[in-house]
């Protein structure tokens, strides 16, 4: 498979060491000093780019790549404000889209336990629920986007919950996300639930990126000659 990669920074590079591993192809690689490269004719040259930037230049990329009719993986993460625009352009164009906040398979089973786990808490309400999430210094959103997707998937399983916040919240209805900066951090999840008589906790800890790589190059592998909007949960047949 012939493989764009839009952004090569860390995630880029590990996502190129993996596909190279599996016999994979980069033909263009994109990153802010070369843009000019950034063209039709220039991507229409790969099956699938998978695109790494971050939360500010992440949707024009993506944008370019359903545009230029070529599937796209993208992994950037705060930059969702935009999805509406971004599902609607891909459905108009019959594009191909795969986005999840995270590539790794264990958070992507992770997600699914974290949702088990919700509907189970519902009935008990004597249990609080609160989450935090540890990444390096160099992360430029919080909370993570893992930690957005763990809370929406709390608050659709959880009716005493109504929103997320990533502040301080003495309010019950709160879900309260606790942001920690730390090097070197890859990423770590933790949602507690806590009554006066016990706690529960569940923690997904990444010990490097490879996991969000391999993910990354499992997805730009199933978004080939594909259309439609994807997450993990499809490319994993969760
Ligand atoms: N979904 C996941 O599994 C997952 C995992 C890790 C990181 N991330 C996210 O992926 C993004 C990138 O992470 P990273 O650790 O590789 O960051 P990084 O800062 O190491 O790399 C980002 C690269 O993108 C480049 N870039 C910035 N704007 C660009 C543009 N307009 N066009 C082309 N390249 C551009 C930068 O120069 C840099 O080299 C972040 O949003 C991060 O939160 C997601």
């Amino acid at each position: 498979m012939k493989i764009a990669l839009i952004g090569y920074g860390k995630m880029g590079k590990a996502i190129e060491e993996i596909a190279l591993e599996k016999g994979h192809e980069i033909v263009l690689k994109i990153d802010v000093q070369n843009n000019e490269d950034f063209t039709k004719e220039n991507l229409q040259k790969a099956d699938v780019a998978i695109e790494f930037t971050g939360p500010h230049s992440a949707y024009e990329n993506v944008k370019k790549c359903i545009q230029f009719g070529v599937p796209v993986v993208s992994g950037s993460t705060g930059w969702l404000d935009k999805w509406n625009e971004i599902s609607a352009l891909c459905d108009t164009n019959n594009g191909s889209l795969v986005y999840s906040s995270n590539y790794s398979i264990g958070v992507n089973l992770f997600f699914e336990l974290n949702k088990q786990l919700a509907k189970l808490m519902e009935p008990y309400d004597s249990y609080d629920v609160n989450m935090t999430e540890i990444h390096h210094t160099e992360k430029k959103d919080a909370p993570s986007g893992t930690a957005i997707t763990l809370a929406e998937q709390i608050l659709a399983n959880m009716g005493r919950k109504n929103k997320w916040v990533n502040s301080p919240s003495s309010a019950t209805s709160d879900l309260v996300i606790t942001s920690q900066r730390m090097d070197p951090a890859p990423g770590t999840h933790t949602v507690t639930y806590q009554s006066p008589i016990d706690t529960i906790e569940i923690t997904h800890t990444a010990h490097t990126r490879k996991g969000f790589a391999s993910g990354a190059v499992l997805a730009a592998e199933f978004a080939k000659n594909k259309s439609g909007i994807f997450t993990m949960k499809e490319v994993l047949g969760l």
